[in-house]
């Protein structure tokens, strides 16, 4: 075994500690539709785990409850069920925060000039949580030209407004803000996804080195599994408000176990594989890609309707996650004790999934 030459065993032996644990969380939204009231449900007994210093990346459709979850985990949203632990700390997932726990988690939105508000200044957007706190006009004053420059920025774009900024610059001065805080968590949702392909790969390469210098944990969210690849240490997959398979992101990437996994992988232009996303959904689109209403998700397993592997128990019970590989779960009766009665599905590589002829 290598030892350094303080005597410090090896960073890989040091158990990863989660910086935050979401146990159940739900977020339920009250709906109207076809005249009556309904329920939505957005986000549905998810259970996951970031690793303190390190990048959950979630993938997963347009409408299956990506922002919604990362919402109700820096309490933008109260949740209507599960817990919440972040930082060795249970907090509240309906109600009133901590201060030091709400600095502590950040957010950066995918839309950079919606974002920021067009009347005030690089500068003073980047302070103005600063002195909601009560900061110092020294303090304030070091740190935002300490983080303009962090992010990449000459210190004289503080006293530029939004519009005469580039996109990739105004999400620089975004990723800024968010740093403002000295956060411990940032979720990032769409980050990255308004950008052109050249200034994305800027700005991600820029959250890595920020990763590090400022020892920052990320729940990444795309909708572009390329890009959930690149930054990712594992990845969740989620599906109509669940999490469908979880994993070390190279697990996932190699051997996608769930037939959702598989799908999105699959449906991935097999001539382009640098134009990896998932299409933003259409409900008028061909059949084949429709994805059930939240407001009525099917019974038992939330795929089967458009799983070509569904046999009768998938209608009946919803599958739970089950470690199908060291440290890769995957909630899918062909992983369970149901496997048995099921298709046999491909173990590794992704296969495209039979197409509906249209009627
Ligand atoms: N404030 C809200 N009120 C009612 N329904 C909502 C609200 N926000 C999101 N939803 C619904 O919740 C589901 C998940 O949405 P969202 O979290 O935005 O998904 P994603 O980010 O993966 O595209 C969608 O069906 C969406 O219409
Ligand atoms: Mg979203």
């Amino acid at each position: 075994m290598t030892t350094t030459l303080t005597g410090e065993l090896p960073t890989a032996t040091v158990p990863e500690r989660p910086l935050l644990e979401l146990i159940n969380i739900s977020k339920e939204f009250d709906v109207r539709s076809g005249g009556r009231r309904a329920t939505l449900s957005a986000v549905t007994s998810v259970s996951l785990q970031v690793k303190e210093g390190r990048t959950l990346g979630i993938v997963g459709e347009s409408g299956c409850g990506k922002s919604t979850l990362a919402r109700v985990i820096v309490g933008l949203h109260p949740a209507t069920g599960g817990e919440m632990i972040f930082d060795n700390r249970q907090i509240a997932t309906r109600g009133r925060r901590p201060r030091d726990v709400v600095e502590q988690m950040q957010m950066v939105f995918q839309d950079p000039s919606s974002a920021l508000n067009p009347r005030a200044t690089v500068g003073e957007s980047i302070a103005f949580p600063l002195r909601v706190r009560g900061a110092s006009p020294k303090t304030i004053s070091e740190r935002v030209t300490r983080v303009i420059n962090d992010v990449g920025l000459p210190t004289s774009y503080a006293d530029s407004y939004p519009h005469q900024l580039s996109g990739g610059q105004r999400q620089r001065v975004n990723i800024a803000r968010a740093l403002a805080l000295q956060p411990k968590l940032v979720v990032l949702d769409e980050a990255v996804s308004a950008l052109d392909k050249s200034i994305q790969a800027q700005v991600l390469n820029l959250l890595t080195d920020l990763q590090r210098d400022y020892r920052l944990t990320y729940v990444f969210i795309s909708h572009d599994l390329n890009v959930v690849e690149y930054v990712s240490d594992d990845v969740a997959v989620m599906y109509l408000g669940q999490v469908v398979e979880r994993s070390p992101a190279a697990d996932l990437y190699r051997t996608p176990l769930h037939p959702y996994t598989q799908l999105l992988l699959s449906s991935i232009p097999a001539l382009d594989p640098g134009q990896r996303t998932v299409a933003d959904h259409d409900p008028g689109a061909g059949r084949d890609t429709e994805i059930p209403s939240p407001i009525d998700p099917p019974s038992g397993c939330r795929f089967r309707t458009r799983c070509p592997f569904a046999g009768p128990v998938c209608a009946e019970l919803a599958p739970a996650p089950v470690e199908a590989e060291p440290d890769h779960l995957v909630a899918c009766h062909a992983y369970g004790e149901h496997r048995d009665s099921l298709p046999r599905l491909p173990s590794s590589v992704p296969i495209p999934l039979p197409r509906k002829d249209p009627e």
